[in-house]
């Protein structure tokens, strides 16, 4: 059992930090012009801001919610509050040296080989990071059904993290000789749709899913079991981003019509699982205790529409042989609409929910305390919910039709909706709005600093 003043993960709060500048900095390379959907998917900055939004807001979120979940979900701690530590320096750090790999990609010189040193540095933050989640997780038996789909999710981001270094290192192979030349270029030519369904499906849509198993239930009151439908979700769900994977990187060395069946039914297993979790969702969401559903599980409700939309525009796309044209459509739906979106209506309730077990976790039973939700102002928040899962449509649509400047404007939108989100976390933390409530003359409201905190 985990003591109630060891329950806040230590750097969940800096790790969240980060995350939120990141997300910030890769939207505003986007509406200063210089990446996508002004520049080329392909281009430097468009790379630079694609890997800001991978890795130094999703991952790291990820990571931010993880190390705090896993010791609840498993009920053991982590090693040491050390690692979380390193691989926030690892992935920051690391990321910085990628970005500047990226821009200094085709301009020729030394400068390239950051990239593969940003992305080494990144694989080792996030095999410490992924080690310090699995001693609690191995450590637990049975593993609960959102501890499987960590396990998996993490699997995947190894995968993610080690084919995008082996981009890195035949993207500036002409700096280290020929050696490793011919067998990485052939990769980097056909492996980035691999690449993307283990980042974007098997690393973050698992691992969200297996955190929405977790956090729905809980703010719902919603049965946490997910019998058989979780588990089918699960086994489709990561068997079929393995199967498509694996198909990927072997069409990729011996190409046949073996291969390509198996690719085929690795995706029908995945567009299966996903629509199997979203039904799963909406059984969810009926099957609450809660009547008032709070305004973060509202909003949840626009990234499961984005998902949604997402699947079946990817069904269209193969259809119609439409995938190449669409995939940066697709990409911003998942990753802006879908994942970004769970991610921001997720962090309005775990913010407020660290804060008061930071502030009042230790007095609960002795002194009156305020509730999780007078930390938060819901009804002056809605308009920026609407306005983030709006402009994320309206710049997927404008993507679709080929409007980049369109897309670039309903991004700005975005980037304010992040802003706003961020100062609305902010007060949370702080306890601005708990402490502007008037007290009750017989519910005197205490507002001490955080543990650790100076006084
Ligand atoms: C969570 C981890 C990661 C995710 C989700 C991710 C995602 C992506 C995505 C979506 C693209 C396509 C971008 C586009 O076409 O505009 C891409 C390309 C690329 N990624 Fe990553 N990435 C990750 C980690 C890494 C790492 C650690 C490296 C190492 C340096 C890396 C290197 C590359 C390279 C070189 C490309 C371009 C490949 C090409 O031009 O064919 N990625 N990545």
């Amino acid at each position: 059992m985990i003591p109630t003043s060891d329950r806040l993960s230590r750097w969940t709060p800096a790790i969240f930090v980060c995350a939120l500048v990141n997300f910030g900095f890769g939207l505003a390379l986007s509406v200063s012009g210089f990446a996508w959907p002004l520049a080329p998917a392909s281009a430097p900055a468009s790379l630079a801001m694609v890997h800001t939004l991978t890795i130094g807001w999703l991952t790291l979120l990820m990571f931010g919610a993880l190390f705090q979940f896993v010791p609840v979900i498993t009920a053991r701690a982590l090693p040491s509050q050390i690692w979380p530590l390193a691989t926030l320096i690892g992935v920051e750090s690391g990321l910085v040296s990628m970005i500047g790999g990226f821009l200094a990609l085709g301009r020729g010189g030394a400068a390239a080989l950051l990239l593969p040193a940003g992305g080494g540095l990144v694989t080792l933050a996030v095999l410490l990071g992924a080690g310090a989640l699995l001693v609690p997780l191995i450590a637990k038996r049975p593993a609960p059904l959102s501890a499987r789909f960590v396990l998996a999710g993490l699997g995947f981001l190894l995968l993610t993290v080690l084919l995008g270094l082996a981009f890195a290192v035949a993207l500036t192979v002409p700096a280290l000789g020929p050696a490793l030349g011919p067998g990485l270029a052939v990769l980097l030519g056909d492996g980035l749709g691999d690449h993307v369904l283990a980042g974007i499906g098997g690393w973050f849509t698992l691992t969200a899913i297996g955190v929405s198993y977790e956090l729905l239930p809980m703010f719902m009151l919603a049965p946490h079991d997910r019998g058989a439908l979780g588990v089918a979700v699960l086994v489709s769900g990561a068997g079929g981003f393995f199967v498509a994977f694996g198909a990927g990187l072997g069409g990729i060395i011996s190409p046949g019509g073996g291969v390509w069946l198996a690719e085929q039914i690795g995706r029908l297993a995945i567009v299966l699982a996903l629509g199997l979790y979203l039904l799963d969702v909406a059984r969810l969401y009926r099957s609450r205790r809660r009547q008032q559903i709070e305004l973060h599980n509202r909003a949840a409700i626009g990234a499961f529409v984005a998902l949604g939309l997402a699947v079946l525009l990817a069904l269209g796309a193969v259809a119609f042989g439409h995938l190449t044209a669409l995939a940066p459509t697709l990409v911003l739906l998942l990753l802006l609409g879908w994942l970004s979106g769970l991610g921001v209506t997720q962090l309005y309730k775990i913010v407020a929910f660290l804060a008061w077990l930071s502030r009042y976790g230790s007095q609960l039973g002795r002194h009156p305390v305020p509730r999780v939700q007078d930390l938060v102002n819901e009804p002056g928040s809605r308009g920026v919910f609407a306005l983030y899962f709006a402009s994320v449509a309206i710049a997927a649509l404008a993507a679709m039709l080929g409007w980049p400047e369109v897309t670039r404007a309903a991004l700005a939108l975005t980037l304010l909706a992040v802003a706003l989100l961020a100062r609305e976390y902010l007060r949370a933390w702080r306890a601005h709005y708990a402490r502007a409530a008037k007290p009750a003359p017989d519910r005197p409201l205490p507002i001490p600093p955080p543990q650790g905190a100076r006084r």
